[in-house]
């Protein structure tokens, strides 16, 4: 792993009205680490996907990718710069079959303007193909293959997951944000998740990753931040989150953390 900035985030601050849902937040996400971000329900871990996204404004602050500001641009200009996320709430096209759904993500980074679209020229035939090997593999990347025709409400909650993280792939992000993609997950599920991401960063992809899920947020992590009322309270390794005194009070209770099992990369 390099030690390349790829994000920064300076003194973020978002209001809603008169509530403070971040406060002068600050983090540097570096390329190539899977980063995490947890904390308690409504603590702002969101509200910094929507800022990271363009969906909101930031009030204050700066975000800077790859060295670039990302002020003021829209969410499909951060898109092409490089940010996928996925949503807390699953956000499929329900109707669309799962391969749909990933050709679908992959149109941001498409050159065929409207009019070779309508006159269906070999250049936008030749990059339709393309768009569709691409999709295949990303369903396969994903273990979806087999569901690939299926629509995307007939598929289980957890290849729904997995559905959501295909289609971010598909806009060729350097930065995956995931917002809870463990959320409603069993067991088989949960694992099958932390083997696609570990085979995502094992690839290269930069990894920031919103969980509940401490034992998983803390196996799969390099580093991480706790957010607590819009403010970030503790970084650092999850060895030394778990034993941050201010972390241990506000979120994680007075039982002590358990070591998370060692992940297999394979
Ligand atoms: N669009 C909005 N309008 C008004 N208030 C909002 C809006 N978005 C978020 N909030 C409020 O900001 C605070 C932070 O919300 P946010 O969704 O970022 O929390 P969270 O850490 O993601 O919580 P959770 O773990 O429950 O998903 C909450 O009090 C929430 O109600
Ligand atoms: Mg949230």
């Amino acid at each position: 792993m390099g030690n390349q900035s790829l994000l920064e985030a300076h003194h973020l601050g978002k209001h809603f009205g008169g509530l403070r849902a971040l406060n002068q937040v600050s983090l540097n996400i570096l390329r190539g680490e899977i980063f995490g971000l947890i904390g308690p329900n409504g603590a702002g871990k969101t509200t910094l996907f929507n800022l990271i996204t363009g969906i909101y404004p930031p009030d204050e602050g700066t975000l800077f990718f790859n060295q670039q500001p990302l002020n003021g641009l829209k969410t499909h200009q951060i898109t092409r710069a490089g940010i996928a996320r996925t949503f807390q709430n699953i956000r499929l096209f329900s109707q669309m079959s799962a391969l749909e759904n990933v050709m679908v993500g992959c149109h941001p980074r498409t050159r065929t303007g409207v009019w070779g679209a309508l006159f269906n020229t070999a250049s936008a035939r030749a990059e339709e193909a393309m768009i569709l090997a691409r999709a295949h593999a990303l369903l396969k990347t994903c273990g979806l293959s087999q569901q690939a025709q299926r629509q995307a409400y007939q598929l289980s909650y957890g290849d729904q997951r997995r559905l959501e993280i295909a289609r971010a792939l598909a806009t060729e992000p350097q930065l995956l944000a995931l917002d809870e993609p463990a959320a409603g997950l069993n067991h088989t599920e949960t694992e099958a998740l932390k083997t696609l991401l570990l085979h995502l960063n094992a690839q290269g992809m930069t990894l920031l990753l919103i969980e509940h899920d401490v034992k998983l947020v803390m196996g799969l992590c390099d580093r991480m931040a706790v957010l607590d009322f819009g403010e970030k309270i503790a970084e650092g390794s999850p060895r030394e989150v778990r034993q941050n005194p201010h972390v241990i009070k506000a979120y994680l209770g007075t039982d002590p953390i358990d070591e998370p099992a060692p992940v297999n990369p394979s």
